[in-house]
């Protein structure tokens, strides 16, 4: 399981706590990062309690409510909220995951809310993916082929080829995996991290791109792909069961493969 680790500039203090209303019956207790930079305060974390006669059943539904009824304020991303998006990651009780995935009632005691670990903070839940997103523009996610599409169909495949898509077309990109990854923690300026290796795996096994010897040149480098130690940390934290350890595994046999071809 992914270890809870500080988001970067943090000296986290004690912040305010707000009570559940009084007639509550159903209390659960949420611990919330704050960080605003513009204000020049250190990060703090703040209590709210909430009546959960009250609320949804998700950790997002919790987060959600705080904002529309006690602080306007706090701030997070989120989208979709049914897992598809990608954009409510945050670390919850130390591991990372979609907050609108997760069930307040499976969590027992108080429930720590931070931002994905290892990235800069925007504010509150908020991190800065501009690195990321470069990264993911960098292996070049969408498909190359020098052979025009047919004049009357699209670019077809077999059952079996689509196939091998399964697993990895899946991946909302919310980077819980590459946030998760010691590796890439301190090597997040060159190594690309388990995300963006399953994306670019994604496109070197679609039957239908032209460009997977450019794609493996591309990939062939000791800090690109080569820091993966094989923790698991990825493939233990995908909030959708997906196995970026096992791509990256792929893409190395890949490699091998061209060398002995
Ligand atoms: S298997 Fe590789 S990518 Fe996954 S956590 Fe470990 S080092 Fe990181
Ligand atoms: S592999 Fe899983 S954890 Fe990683 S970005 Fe994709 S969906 Fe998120
Ligand atoms: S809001 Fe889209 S994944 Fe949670």
């Amino acid at each position: 399981m992914a270890e809870f680790t500080l988001p970067k500039n943090s000296v986290v203090t004690k912040g305010r706590e707000f009570p559940a209303p009084d007639n509550a019956t159903h209390t659960r207790r949420f611990e919330v990062y704050r960080w605003a930079p513009e204000a020049g305060e250190n990060p703090r974390v703040d209590v709210f309690h909430l009546d959960m006669e009250d609320c949804g059943p998700m950790v997002l539904d919790a987060i959600i409510k705080i904002k529309n009824e006690i602080d306007s304020s706090l701030t997070f991303r989120r989208s979709c909220r049914e897992g598809v998006c990608g954009s409510c990651a945050m670390n919850i009780n130390g591991r990372n995951s979609l907050a609108c995935t997760k069930a307040v009632a499976d969590y027992t005691g108080s429930i720590k809310i931070f931002p994905l670990p290892h990235l800069q903070v925007v504010k509150d839940l908020v991190p800065d993916m501009t690195h990321f997103y470069a990264q993911y523009a960098s292996i070049k996610p969408w498909l190359e082929a020098q052979t025009p599409a047919p004049a009357d169909s699209e670019r077809l495949q077999s059952h079996a080829d689509r196939a091998k898509l399964d697993g990895l077309y899946d991946c909302v990109l919310c980077a819980c995996c590459s946030t998760s990854c010691p590796s890439y923690w301190w090597n997040s300026e060159r190594y690309l991290g388990p995300a963006v290796l399953l994306q670019a795996y994604r496109w070197l096994v679609d039957s239908r791109d032209e460009n997977s010897g450019e794609r493996l040149d591309d990939l062939e480098d000791p800090f690109k792909l080569y820091r993966c130690h094989t923790i698991m940390n990825c493939t233990d934290t995908c909030p959708k069961d997906l196995n970026p350890a096992k791509a990256i595994a792929e893409i190395k046999k890949l490699l091998v493969q061209r060398q002995h071809g």
